[in-house]
């Protein structure tokens, strides 16, 4: 498998500031980990490090993987920054357990990384990989931007766009696979340069979850819209998809 981050993560966090981009995302796993008794999480893609840090702020027990090692780099340094130390380590997520032994109360795979998994043979592999990661009655936390609503906008968005730094996505897609071309144009004095990154999605959206997580022994299965915990509707700008993995007793 190819590392599409190997150049793009040393400015994947060019998207503005941390607190500002996961102020209600806090809110909601606060919320969702105190109901459900959580205190260890997998955050089994975790890019450079936004949400273990988070998380590890808010007093849980957190440990990441990541298959990118440039990712992974970049959140050591994150860490590092804040003073932190955490367990990382390179993992495919369709593997868990190639890497991990221990078992944890919520796994967490966040912003449209599972759907760089292209077939139900591969998304099945990986959700079943994480659920062997939980303890029974753990979570698994799926979010994306991706939704009708979102698919339905115009094709080329400005994400970013700063003296300095713009980033622009441009956007195409068939019924299967959303392809965004991501384009960082850096115009200082100090930097001067245009990088493109492509990357692939598979769309999956909600039936998709209930069926492919059901196939993966979960069940529980939640939808929300946002990270207030809205009903997901066709108008809905996040899909977040909550499962449990039921424990013994209760099967
Ligand atoms: C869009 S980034 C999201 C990163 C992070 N979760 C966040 O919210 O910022 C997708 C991440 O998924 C990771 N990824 C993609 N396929 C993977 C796989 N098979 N196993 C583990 N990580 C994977 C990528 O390396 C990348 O770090």
């Amino acid at each position: 498998m190819k590392d599409l981050y190997e150049k793009f993560a040393y400015d994947y966090d060019r998207f503005g500031s941390i607190d500002e981009y996961l102020g209600d995302e806090k809110s909601f796993f606060e919320k969702l980990f105190h109901e459900h008794n959580v205190h260890g999480v997998l955050d089994c893609a975790c890019g450079t490090g936004q949400h273990l840090l988070m998380l590890s702020d808010a007093g849980f027990e957190v440990e990441g993987s990541d298959y990118s090692e440039a990712m992974l780099r970049v959140a050591e340094k994150n860490l590092r920054s804040r003073g932190k130390t955490l367990p990382l380590c390179r993992c495919d997520f369709r593997y868990l357990e190639r890497r991990h032994t221990k078992k944890f109360d919520a796994v967490i795979c966040l912003t449209t990384a599972l759907p760089h998994l292209h077939t139900d043979e591969d998304l099945i592999c990986a959700l079943t990989s994480m659920r062997k990661r939980l303890n029974g009655g753990g979570l698994l936390v799926l979010t994306q931007g991706t939704t009708p609503y979102t698919l339905s906008l115009p094709s080329i968005e400005t994400v970013v766009n700063r003296n300095d730094f713009s980033r622009v996505f441009v956007k195409e897609h068939d019924e299967r696979f959303q392809t965004i071309h991501v384009l960082d144009l850096f115009h200082s004095p100090e930097r001067n340069e245009s990088n493109q990154y492509d990357i692939v999605y598979r769309i999956l959206l909600d039936d998709d979850y209930r069926r492919l997580l059901t196939e993966a022994g979960f069940s529980d299965i939640r939808i929300y819209g946002d990270y207030a915990m809205s009903e997901y509707t066709k108008d809905s700008r996040r899909l977040i998809a909550v499962a449990r993995y039921a424990k013994e007793s209760e099967v």
